[in-house]
C-alpha cells in the first residue's frame, strides 16, 4: 500500500513537473510563433507594397517582343541613339528628361536612372514598349506611339539596354 501510495505521488509531481514544463515550452513556442508570423505578416506587406508600384502591362503591350536580331544590330542601336538625343525629330528628344546617359535631367525628375543595370534588369522589353508607347496618367512623360513607329520605338529600346549596359 505504501509502496504504492509512494508511487501515486511520484507520478502527481512528475505531471506537475511536465505540466509546467509544457506550459513554459508552450508559451515560448506560441512566443515564436507570434513573432514568426508577424514577422510574416510585415514581409507579405512589403511585397505588396513593392507590387503595387510595378504596373501590370496591358494585355495589347505585354506580349510585344524586339523583332528577331535587332537587339544585336548595331545599325538599330545607331538609329535609337539618334532618335532618343532628338537628331532625327526634335519632337522625340527623351534626353532633355533622361539625360544624354540615362541619368534623369532637372526636366526629367523622377524617372528611374536608365543607366542603372539593376534598374534595366527589371523591366521587360514589353515594358519599356508599352512606357514609350502610351503616356501613363499623371505622368510628365508623353506617349510616342504617334511620332514614333513600332520599328523606331524597338530601336530606342535597343539603346536604352547599351546605356543600362555602359553602368556595368
Ligand atoms: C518630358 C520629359 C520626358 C520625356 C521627353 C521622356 N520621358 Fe521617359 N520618363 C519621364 C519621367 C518623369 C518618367 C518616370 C515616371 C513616370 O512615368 O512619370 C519616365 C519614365 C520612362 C521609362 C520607364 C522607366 C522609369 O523611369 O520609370 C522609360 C523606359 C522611359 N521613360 C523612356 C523614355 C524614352 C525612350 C523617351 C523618348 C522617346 C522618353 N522616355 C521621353 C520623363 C520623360
Amino acid at each position: 500500500m505504501g509502496s504504492r501510495k509512494r508511487s501515486t505521488h511520484g507520478r502527481q509531481t512528475m505531471t506537475t513537473d511536465y505540466a509546467q514544463w509544457a506550459r513554459r515550452t508552450c508559451g515560448a513556442l506560441l512566443r515564436m510563433m507570434l513573432q514568426a508570423g508577424l514577422l510574416l505578416c510585415l514581409g507579405w506587406a512589403a511585397a505588396m507594397a513593392d507590387e503595387g508600384t510595378k504596373d501590370a502591362i496591358p494585355s495589347e503591350y505585354a506580349g510585344k517582343i524586339m523583332p528577331m536580331g535587332m537587339r544585336d544590330d548595331p545599325k538599330a542601336r545607331v538609329a535609337g541613339k539618334d532618335l532618343y538625343d532628338g537628331t532625327v525629330n526634335p519632337e522625340v528628344n527623351c534626353a532633355r528628361c533622361h539625360g544624354s546617359d540615362g541619368k534623369p535631367t532637372k526636366l526629367g525628375k523622377g524617372a528611374h536612372d536608365l543607366s542603372d543595370p539593376t534598374e534595366g534588369a527589371k523591366h521587360s522589353d514589353a515594358e519599356w514598349f508599352w512606357r514609350l508607347s502610351e503616356k501613363k496618367p499623371g505622368s510628365k512623360m508623353p506617349g510616342f506611339k504617334d511620332k514614333l513607329s513600332e520599328e523606331q520605338r524597338w530601336q530606342v529600346i535597343t539603346y536604352l539596354r547599351t546605356l543600362a549596359q555602359a553602368g556595368r
